[in-house]
């Protein structure tokens, strides 16, 4: 009654539920908190793999179990099913204080419906399906036991050769903050405790994807500026965003090892921004403080961590052996082990695990999650909206209904699950939904169109037997299409790749294909861009189709029979070799700039290759065409209250009704430090019926003109200006504006 009381009072005077919640959440941690041991606080702290799946060096396990029991642990990941969390929840739930469990997971892209590579997700530039998709992956991992996923991945990427570019959404700052932010609200839809959602993870914290080289878990050197103007901001619209928890990464950044990193966690993430959630390492991250060079020993580490602010100590276990120890002698404040336990506590009552252990144990709502059909729907819309048309000589695409054969051929055409690329869920059974690229093309085609197959050769080993019937097979076909790429694992986490071509002989049966004279429909499975500069020559059409999930040959039919039109623009820069990388569109002028995009001495570029990337930012063709008028200013030039307000018409002028993502950026021309040539500040994906006219509008205020300056103020300085509104960051209108005073 006490309690009912007490919030009616909280209402009464207006203050917010929540913040009553909250306050209640936290007094009734410290009321756990007080008659937790040492040793049971350090338990909170120490996160384990389960058995079923890992992604990292298992420790070893048996001994799990008797710490579970003694409630050593905190949570536990790579544990799946309302079966295996309530077995181990049981497990928790006989130790002296019955604290619950947290069950983490890695949701990528999908749990029980997978979904295009994050990568793919950014390329279709729609943000409400991409907030879906992950509403969808929120509500059937927490009908399987997961309170809180490892997602999302907001790690700015500007290298093709690392591997967890496929992870993130490339190399825009801007477009990966307004995913980053909508990732997070739909994991934690109406927030974290309903049981259709699960708490995000934002990570890797911070600048993980600008390892040197691309070299996964290398070290990371950049100044102060780009951090804050480039790789920071998606982590700080993810906590503005209100995400539960953040992930160190395992680099250093400037010599520093994130997970030691009291610049990153305690004054930027804590201080600054006022996060108040959990701070996970990453698997092993602490101990990794040791192979970094920065502590001695595994004590030294776990002190080094916990003073930085890193809550759970994830599969290293230095917390769990060192912790208390450091405690007792006095190297470590209790103080900083508490605030440490309080916030997982909390974050374990907002979840309702107090309340109820096994709250996210119902198995009829496990069952209930399976091949839901609008979850399917949800996937093949996002997965057609993920595709994107780099090349369409003649108009080859859609296909016409005249053609009566088409002949498959490649290493993908009736591949299974590598259609759901890295970090992808890997169910015991196989009673979940994937479309093939051969069912979903044959079924789009239809009977009266003839299918032929030939594999043609493997994805990655010398064998070229398999070029004749390949050749065969073409020969008999109207048109032909090629499924090729790298295989599902050779992107993802410790996937750094130094030649992005198509492995094994995949480029010479492209050209042994091309020798017949058919027309070709290449289709590219990667998780990064790819090099394949001489397979794009032979080819008359390229769709770029990422790792699209459990519809991928249905999205993939839906666009070669134009029942889909493809909207997708890439969400990063195409280098044309591997020696471009790392390679952006928001690059600096610098001194020697190019005066064209032509091999020149003394600029900035190569003397053996273009400046340009083979295809630039924001690049995606159409079945239609868009044409783009003159920019219109409300006026040249605005103050710091202002309002600038840019039109331009934009006309579909082909036969077919299309989506097209108009893209505004803007160059600040002289600013006290350089600015890049271009920055992408609006954007919107904007749907046309043929021959359709819209004027296309955007408001810009001096927010969108701040920058990080050198003293890492977030300014705006007066000046002239370029606006750039066009189709993609390399092809654009232009127009000039000033802001004074
Ligand atoms: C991995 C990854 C991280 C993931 C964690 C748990 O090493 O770096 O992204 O969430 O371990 O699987």
């Amino acid at each position: 009654m006490k309690k009912q009381l007490f919030l009616l009072i909280l209402l009464a005077n207006g203050i917010s539920f929540s913040q009553a919640q909250r306050k209640t959440f936290a007094q009734r941690a410290d009321s756990v908190l007080k008659l937790m041991t040492l040793d049971e606080k350090v338990g909170q702290l120490n996160q384990y793999s389960g058995d079923w799946a890992h992604t990292g060096p298992i420790t070893k396990d048996g001994d799990k179990q008797t710490q579970l029991r003694n409630g050593q642990l905190g949570s536990m990941l790579n544990v799946m099913g309302v079966q295996h969390t309530r077995e181990i929840q049981e497990m928790a739930m006989q130790s002296r204080l019955k604290i619950p469990l947290l069950f983490g997971q890695d949701v990528i892209h999908g749990f029980r419906t997978t979904f295009p590579i994050p990568l793919g997700q950014a390329a279709s530039w729609d943000i409400t399906a991409i907030e879906l998709a992950e509403r969808i992956a929120g509500t059937e991992a927490a009908a399987s036991g997961i309170h809180w996923t490892f997602s999302p991945m907001v790690d700015i990427a500007r290298d093709a050769r690392w591997g967890r570019v496929m992870e993130g959404s490339g190399e825009d700052t801007y477009l990966g903050s307004l995913i980053a932010a909508a990732r997070v609200r739909g994991f934690q839809g109406k927030g974290i405790g309903n049981t259709d959602a699960v708490m995000a993870c934002v990570k890797h914290y911070a600048a993980y994807g600008a390892a040197v080289g691309g070299r996964d878990y290398n070290s990371v050197d950049m100044s102060l500026n780009t951090l804050w103007q480039y790789y920071l901001p998606p982590f700080k619209a993810a906590v503005d965003a209100g995400v539960g928890s953040v992930m160190n990464s395992f680099n250093t950044l400037n010599g520093i090892p994130a997970t030691a990193n009291i610049y990153l966690v305690k004054d930027i993430l804590k201080k600054q921004w006022k996060f108040d959630g959990i701070v996970v390492s990453d698997w092993g991250s602490v101990g990794g403080i040791i192979r970094h060079g920065y502590a001695a020993t595994y004590k030294e580490a776990a002190m080094d961590a916990i003073l930085a602010g890193c809550d759970m100590d994830m599969e290293s276990r230095a917390y769990k052996d060192h912790l208390a120890k450091l405690v007792k002698e006095g190297k470590v404040p209790l103080k900083l082990v508490d605030e440490s336990v309080k916030r997982i506590l909390i974050k374990k009552f907002e979840l309702g695990l107090f309340d109820d252990p096994y709250k996210f144990s119902n198995e009829a709502r496990e069952e209930a999650q399976k091949n839901v059909p609008a979850h399917m729907a949800a996937a093949r819309d996002l997965s057609r909206k993920s595709i994107v048309l780099l090349k369409n000589e003649n108009h080859l695409l859609p296909l016409s209904a005249q053609i009566k054969t088409v002949a498959m051929i490649g290493p993908f055409a009736k591949a299974v699950k590598d259609n759901l690329g890295f970090w992808s869920m890997e169910w015991p059974d196989d009673s979940l939904t994937i479309v093939t690229q051969w069912d979903g093309i044959k079924n789009a085609l239809g009977r009266n169109t003839e299918m032929l197959y030939a594999k043609g050769c493997n994805i990655n080993d010398t064998d070229t037997s398999g070029f004749a019937e390949a050749m065969e097979v073409a020969a008999k076909a109207d048109v032909v299409i090629m499924s090729v790429g790298e295989a599902r694992d050779m992107s993802g986490e410790a996937k750094s790749r130094s030649n992005l071509h198509l492995p094994g002989m995949q480029e010479a049966l492209i050209k042994a294909v091309h020798s017949t004279g058919k027309k070709i429909v290449l289709m590219i499975n990667a998780g990064r861009p790819l090099v394949f500069d001489k397979a794009a020559a032979q080819a008359d059409a390229i769709l770029y189709t990422w790792w699209l999930g459990s519809q991928a040959g249905n999205a993939i039919g839906d666009v070669l029979t134009g029942a889909y039109n493809p909207s997708g623009k890439l969400p990063i820069s195409f280098p044309r070799t591997e020696g471009q990388s790392p390679i952006y569109y928001n690059h600096l002028n610098t001194g020697h700039a190019a005066a064209s995009d032509t091999i020149n001495f003394y600029v900035t570029g190569y003397i053996d290759l273009r400046n340009s990337p083979a295809y630039p930012f924001g690049y995606g063709l159409s079945y239609t065409g868009f044409s783009y008028g003159d920019i219109k200013l409300n006026k040249t030039t605005i103050n710091s209250s202002g309002k600038l307000v840019a039109d331009i018409s934009v006309t579909n002028t082909g036969n077919a009704d299309g989506e097209e993502t108009v893209q505004l950026y803007i160059r600040d021309l002289a600013a006290s430090v350089s600015r890049p040539v271009k920055e992408l500040k609006k954007f919107q994906k904007i749907f046309f019926k043929k021959g359709e006219t819209k004027t296309v509008s955007f408001t810009l205020t001096v927010e969108d003109l701040k920058f990080y300056n050198d003293q890492l103020k977030y300014v705006a300085e007066p000046g002239d200006f370029k606006l750039f509104i066009g189709t993609n960051s390399d092809n654009v209108k232009e127009t000039d504006f000033k802001l004074i005073k």
